[in-house]
């Protein structure tokens, strides 16, 4: 796990960016792994930039990592209306090329298990990913077997509570999503990880220092051959 601490938020994302960025200019068909949340702005923003200076990802298949259950893509929360607005909807990859899993369909576990097909026939070149306060990667929580694949997966109080600021009341967040497994986020080539602020300190120490182990999903991607941890000095503020 190589890990790399900057001082601004804007050199973090910047530094992703470029990661993604060489593999869209260098691979014939790249196959990005894409996250959501508040950490991942500033990369799309980035790599939006590279677009407009003349990068092009036509060529580009993605894959996120998950979607709030009952949520559809024209909900403002839903996952697929964020990559929609982040992203897409300000580059020139084909959208019939981007995928994620799909929150309201009818069988859920059967959702599942397109989606993890889906994910053999695209394997990743990159996955982006943020970290929960609670060590969380994807929607893993606390206690997720290493070797679990895409499934419909409960979130914890912490989560929830996390993420009830972008909704207009608690009750209004999901308890549920389908998430991309544990398994599955380490078959990606290569990880990168992004994670600011002092409220991810804790987090990020338990994955750097702690143990290896299912209490901290996060605590995996030290068995990954090619991880990148990219820290401000907030999040970095805990480790030994
Ligand atoms: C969310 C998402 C994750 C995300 C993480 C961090 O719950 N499911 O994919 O990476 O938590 O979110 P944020 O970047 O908003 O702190």
């Amino acid at each position: 796990m190589k890990i790399v601490i900057l001082d601004t938020y804007e050199q973090m994302c910047n530094l992703a960016s470029d990661v993604i960025c060489k593999i869209v200019s260098e691979e014939k068909r790249p196959v990005l792994g894409l996250a959501t949340g508040s950490t991942a702005l500033g990369v799309y923003d980035a790599m939006v930039a590279q677009y407009e200076k003349g990068l092009s990802f036509a060529s580009v298949s993605t894959v996120n990592l998950d979607e709030y259950a009952g949520l559809d893509a024209s909900h403002p929360q839903s996952y697929a209306y964020y990559m929609d607005k982040q992203l897409f909807s300000r580059i020139d990859v084909n959208k019939a090329n981007t995928h994620l899993p799909c929150g309201v369909a009818k069988d859920l576990t059967k959702e599942c298990a397109r989606y993890d097909k889906l994910l053999s026939k695209l394997p990743r070149d990159v996955q982006l990913l943020g970290l929960g306060s609670d060590g969380h990667v994807a929607f893993n929580e606390p206690g997720s077997p290493f070797d679990c694949r895409t499934r419909v997966v409960e979130l914890t109080e912490q989560t929830i509570r996390d993420n009830s600021r972008l909704f207009d009341k608690l009750e209004d967040v999901p308890r549920f999503a389908i998430s991309m497994g544990i398994a599955d986020i380490m078959a990606a080539k290569k990880i990168v990880l992004l994670a600011n602020g002092s409220n991810k300190a804790q987090a990020v120490a338990a994955m750097v220092n702690g143990e290896i182990s299912e209490s901290c999903p996060a605590s995996v991607l030290r068995r990954h051959s090619d991880a990148t941890i990219i820290l401000d000095k907030a999040a970095a503020s805990l480790l030994n």
